[in-house]
């Protein structure tokens, strides 16, 4: 048994209070290895903001559970390195069994979500409830989710969202003890959130999604006040990005995201952590592609992720002083 504590981590609870009165969100940015580790800390230390190093289910299987508790114990030591000591939490994304979480518990995690949102709603509540039972005498703190999103949510894949429920909610988080609630309010996992036919064109032909349903996360809000809630699926895909992808070899079609916006928006809310995945995983995708058209002869890798690592940390600083507000907050 690793506890996060020995690791310099911290668990979610003082982080989320402090977001959900001060009216901004911490950035969960998913990692599976080094230089989008290192980018996210030299992102928020220099933008001085908490942030929340998330682990998918696929992550630990590519990574290894083992390196992955240590490049974060090495993260706490890189950001006292870099001057300044962020709060870090390790959390597991997506977390698919009792076990999963048990499993990160044991191994240096300091805040796991259980992902029954598939689930019926009664065995939704008891693995929940079985997973923050665990979590607590740890004191680790648990996310759990209501309604489903659209997209792929790790192995699950959802055709169709399914919106939170808000007459659920008071009766999900009392029965399980949850310490934040996932909810579903029109996000959507992946770099192709909607389907074309569901939004509109502008005139360059940028697809415009629907409006995120802010009345769900004011009728959910009203029903919990000051309760963390957590929104997945807030990639905005950068459309810069999506432009340089396809300039250079790829073949990104339809992709569109959540705009900057309405994510604001949401982070002055009740909303206090904001999950990011896929704008990193474009954002060095591009910087990759673009440096093999242009260095053509290049086969060192240091070389193209030295700037697919510059790119993804200037993503991340733009997110937390002008999309999440959580820069100057640690
Ligand atoms: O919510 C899903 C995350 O973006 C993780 O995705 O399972 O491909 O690592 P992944
Ligand atoms: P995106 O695919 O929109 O980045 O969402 C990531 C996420 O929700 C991780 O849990
Ligand atoms: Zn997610």
């Amino acid at each position: 048994m690793t506890s996060y504590k020995t690791l310099g981590l911290v668990n979610t609870r003082e982080m989320f209070a402090k977001a959900v009165s001060g009216g901004y969100a911490i950035p969960a940015y998913n990692f599976n290895n080094m230089e989008q580790l290192q980018a996210i800390i030299m992102a928020c230390v220099e933008t001085k903001s908490p942030v929340i190093l998330q682990v998918s289910r696929g992550a630990w299987d590519y990574a290894n559970i083992n390196l992955l508790r240590n490049m974060a114990k090495g993260a706490t030591e890189y950001a006292h390195e870099l001057g300044y000591d962020i709060p870090i939490c390790l959390h597991l994304d997506h977390g698919d069994s009792f076990e999963t979480c048990k499993d990160c518990i044991d191994n240096g995690f300091s805040s796991v979500m259980i992902d029954g949102s598939s689930l019926p709603y009664d065995e939704n509540v008891a693995v929940t409830r079985k997973v923050v039972e665990y979590a607590h005498k740890y004191d680790v703190t648990v996310e759990g989710e209501l309604g489903v999103l659209a997209g792929i949510e790790d192995d699950v894949a959802a055709e169709v969202s399914h919106y939170t429920q808000p007459s659920e909610v008071i009766d999900f988080v009392s029965k399980t003890g949850v310490d934040s609630l996932a909810i579903s309010i029109g996000t959507s996992h992946g770099a192709n959130k909607f389907k074309p036919e569901q939004c509109t064109r502008n005139a360059d032909g940028i697809l415009i999604p629907p409006p995120l349903r802010f009345d769900i996360l004011h009728e959910i809000e009203a029903k919990l006040p000051g309760f963390p809630i957590v929104l997945h699926g807030s990639s905005s895909v950068p459309q810069e990005y999506v432009k340089i992808i396809n300039e250079h070899g790829g073949a990104l079609k339809d992709s569109v995201g959540i705009p900057e916006e309405q994510l604001r928006e949401a982070a002055k809310s009740a909303v206090c952590k904001i999950n990011i995945d896929s704008d990193g995983r474009l954002a060095m995708t591009a910087a990759i592609r673009l440096y093999f058209d242009e260095h053509p002869e290049a086969f060192d890798p240091r070389k193209y992720l030295s700037p697919a690592r510059a790119e993804l940390k200037k993503m991340y600083m733009h997110k937390n002083i002008n999309v999440l507000g959580s820069a100057n907050r640690a």
